[in-house]
Parts: C-alpha cells; sequence; structure tokens
C-alpha cells in the first residue's frame, strides 16, 4: 500500500488540522487552528495529514491521520514550552543539537491498525533528519495504551515517568528517539508526499 501525505504550510495546515481535530471525539480539548498558528509560528515546524478513500464512496478522499511536530529549544519563553524543556532537561540534551518535540496526532478510528501512523512518522523522521535534528521527543500519558504501543512499535525510548499520585493511569510518560540514518534504514512504508500551501 502506498500512503498519500501532505505535508502542509502553516495556515492552511492549521485549518486541516482544527478540522480533523473534530473528528477525535475522545479527547474533550481540541486544538483551534489559531492554537496551532500560535504554537508554530516562528518555529520550525512539520505538519503532515495521510488522505484515504472512503470505504464507501472510493471517489471521495479525506484526511485520516495527522501528525503536527516543532522545534523545541533552551530559553523557550511560552510557558508551556518553557516547563517542557524544564521537565526534560536531565534526560535530553539540548546545547548544540536539534530537538523536534511531537505535539499533537492521531489516526481516525475507522482507520486505525492499517499503518497511517506508522507512514506519518517514517515522513516526520526522514523530514527532521533532512532538516538537522538529532532526537525526536514526544509526551503522552500511561492511560493512553494505544498510544503507548504504537510509540514501543515506532522505537521510541521511555525517558522520564511523572507518576500521578491520584490516579496512575494519569502519569505522564515522555518518550524519546535518537535520529540517524540507521532510522531511515528501518523504515518500511511507501509514500507519497505533497507538499502544500
Ligand atoms: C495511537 C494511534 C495514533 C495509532 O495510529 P494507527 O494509524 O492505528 O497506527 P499504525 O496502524 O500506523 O500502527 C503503528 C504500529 O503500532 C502498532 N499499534 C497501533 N495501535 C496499536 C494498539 N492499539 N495496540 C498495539 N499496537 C498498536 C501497530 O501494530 C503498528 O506496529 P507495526 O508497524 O510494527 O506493525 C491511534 O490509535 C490513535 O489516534 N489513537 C488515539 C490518539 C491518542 O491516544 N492520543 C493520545 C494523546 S498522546
Amino acid at each position: 500500500m502506498e500512503y498519500h501525505i501532505r505535508q502542509y504550510g502553516l495556515q492552511q495546515g492549521a485549518l486541516e488540522i482544527q478540522y480533523i481535530e473534530e473528528y477525535f471525539g475522545e479527547f474533550p480539548r481540541r486544538k483551534t487552528s489559531s492554537e496551532v498558528v500560535g504554537r508554530l509560528d516562528n518555529r520550525d515546524h512539520q505538519i503532515l495529514m495521510a488522505e484515504a478513500a472512503l470505504p464507501d464512496d472510493p471517489g471521495t478522499v479525506v484526511p485520516v491521520a495527522y501528525k503536527v511536530s516543532h522545534e523545541l529549544k533552551v530559553g523557550e519563553t511560552d510557558p508551556k514550552l518553557a516547563d517542557l524543556v524544564h521537565r526534560l532537561g536531565a534526560h535530553v540534551a539540548f546545547q548544540n543539537r536539534r530537538v523536534l518535540y511531537s505535539w499533537i496526532g492521531g489516526t481516525r478510528r475507522d482507520w486505525r491498525g492499517q499503518g497511517f501512523f506508522r507512514a506519518l512518522t517514517e515522513q516526520q523522521e526522514a523530514w527532521a533528519l533532512d532538516n538537522g535534528f538529532d532526537e525526536v521527543v514526544v509526551k503522552t500519558k500511561n492511560r493512553f495504551y494505544a498510544m503507548r504501543s504504537t510509540l514501543d512499535h515506532l522505537e521510541f525510548n521511555v525517558i522520564k515517568l511523572e507518576p500521578s499520585e491520584e490516579d496512575p493511569r494519569e502519569s505522564k510518560v515522555y518518550l524519546s528517539k535518537w535520529l540517524g540514518r540507521e532510522v531511515l534504514d528501518g523504515h518500511r512504508s511507501t509514500r507519497e508526499v505533497i507538499n502544500v500551501g
């Protein structure tokens, strides 16, 4: 199977992200396009979306999976990102290295288990290497079991656990993957990538 991926510019990409986030009913807080623009503007970023035909209407193509990432640096002024850098401090080397933060992403329920997220992740890694990044970091929670299993399959390593005292399901898990040419050698997906906007 060949995966069809679009890599978007900021404005159009933010609208696409807002649109696809509406299909993620399991998450109470969805990202709006202005939030996406606010986060990504003025920092190196990547907005990826995979599309596929509707099973009962093969002529109609819809977005089915997405992944948004951006550079994370020491000296972030956004309070959330400054806090993230602080929490990662002892576990990620930022000095003289480029770190990519995998911010949001997912696959629509009906298209899960078909390799869309792997294809997006492999495309993210190829782009990150081409753009001089050394490491990808991502944050999740214990209770996001599907995401944890997926990150395991994609060979992300747990670098930190922040236990929740009230509920272990809410404990935060930080993971990372170091990038190198050998990462590309492990890639399996066949992808067609179109740049938009
Ligand atoms: C996690 C998620 C993105 C996976 O997307 P997907 O398109 O179904 O993933 P893929 O089909 O590309 O699978 C990638 C790998 O993960 C594995 N995997 C995916 N879902 C899995 C699950 N529920 N349990 C175990 N393994 C799983 C696949 O077997 C595959 O491994 P392989 O390529 O080595 O064979 C999707 O389930 C999702 O969007 N879930 C909700 C989002 C979420 O939990 N967000 C949490 C906030 S961090």
